[in-house]
């Protein structure tokens, strides 16, 4: 597995192997490996010549008050994993050379898709995903790029500014992986104590009863709604920031929740924000 650091380094190995005629799929993270990771990783490596992950924690998606330096790092277990998949490169730039001094070019989507959800929560993030995941794919010219369902809303986001910007790369949307327990597999698990695991188990239990009203018959979106977050406040240590509810992938305000639409959840365990999602009618 070659390291590389430098931009202009993956894109001459990315040219090279395009010239050789093989194909490439991008993984783009933040590291801090999980299984939800390494499921993404070994879905690309079965559809392209060449697997290609990125492994930047982006700064420009973090807020002033978010967790940009604290957020887990752990480079060597990291690529251990990756050689495991295998992976063919691994991009890990500092972030003096995604964003070198006199940078000044950002992609902002701007449509309502990225006013709601994490999207109002966290202002600016979807500029900083938007611009970091363009850069990767300029750099890359990936055939394919693979992202989780975790992230329904960025993969949303995602396809727009591609489709917009014209940028040649399929985008491939991976299912949640989940810890047995029903928790999603997320790096910021890990800053969650035993106790505040198990009341992270309220996100996924709350995801399941919403569903089954569905799937039971109730379409009423703020019925459904209600039921996630009585069974959210069960939890003495759950804070919601949002229970919501929009079609998808257009993620357009709904009263009825037809085919299909995303039920969509942000809860604060501790200090900890955890996200979690579930297709209605998929
Ligand atoms: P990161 O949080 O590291 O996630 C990388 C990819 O893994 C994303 O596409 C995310 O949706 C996916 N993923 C995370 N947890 C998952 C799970 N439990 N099951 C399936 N997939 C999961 O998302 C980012 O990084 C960044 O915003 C990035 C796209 C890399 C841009 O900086």
């Amino acid at each position: 597995m070659q390291i590389i650091h430098s931009p202009a380094q993956l894109s001459e190995q990315c040219r090279a192997w395009r010239r050789a005629g093989e194909t490439i799929c991008l993984v783009p993270t933040m590291g801090y490996y999980h299984a939800g990771h390494e499921d993404l990783m070994a879905h690309g490596r079965t559809l392209a010549d060449r697997l290609v992950v990125s492994l930047f924690v982006n700064p420009t998606q973090f807020g002033p008050n978010e967790d940009f330096d604290a957020y887990p790092r752990r480079f060597e277990e990291d690529c251990a994993k990756m050689e495991t998949v295998p992976v063919d490169a691994v991009f890990h730039p500092e972030p003096k050379e995604m964003y070198p001094e006199g940078y000044c070019t950002y992609v902002n989507v701007e449509g309502d898709i990225t006013k709601k959800l994490c999207g109002a929560q966290r202002p600016g993030h979807f500029r900083g995903v938007a611009t970091v995941v363009t850069k990767l794919m300029n750099l890359s010219r990936a055939d394919r790029a693979y992202f989780g369902q975790k992230d329904a809303q960025q993969v949303v986001v995602v396809k727009r500014f591609v489709s917009d910007l014209n940028i040649p790369t399929e985008i491939v949307m991976v299912p949640i992986v989940r810890e047995e327990s029903g928790l999603a597999r997320s790096s910021r698990n890990q800053y969650l104590s035993s106790e505040e695991k198990e009341a992270a188990l309220v996100l996924s239990r709350s995801l399941k009863k919403g569903k089954e009203a569905f799937e039971g018959g109730e379409k009423d979106v703020e019925t459904l709604k209600k039921i996630v977050r009585d069974e959210i406040e069960t939890e003495a240590m759950a804070v919601i920031d949002y229970v919501d509810i929009y079609s998808f992938p257009a993620l357009l305000p709904i009263k009825k929740a037809e085919q299909p639409a995303l039920l969509a959840i942000a809860v604060k365990i501790g200090k900890t924000r955890l996200i979690d999602n579930v297709i209605l009618g998929e």
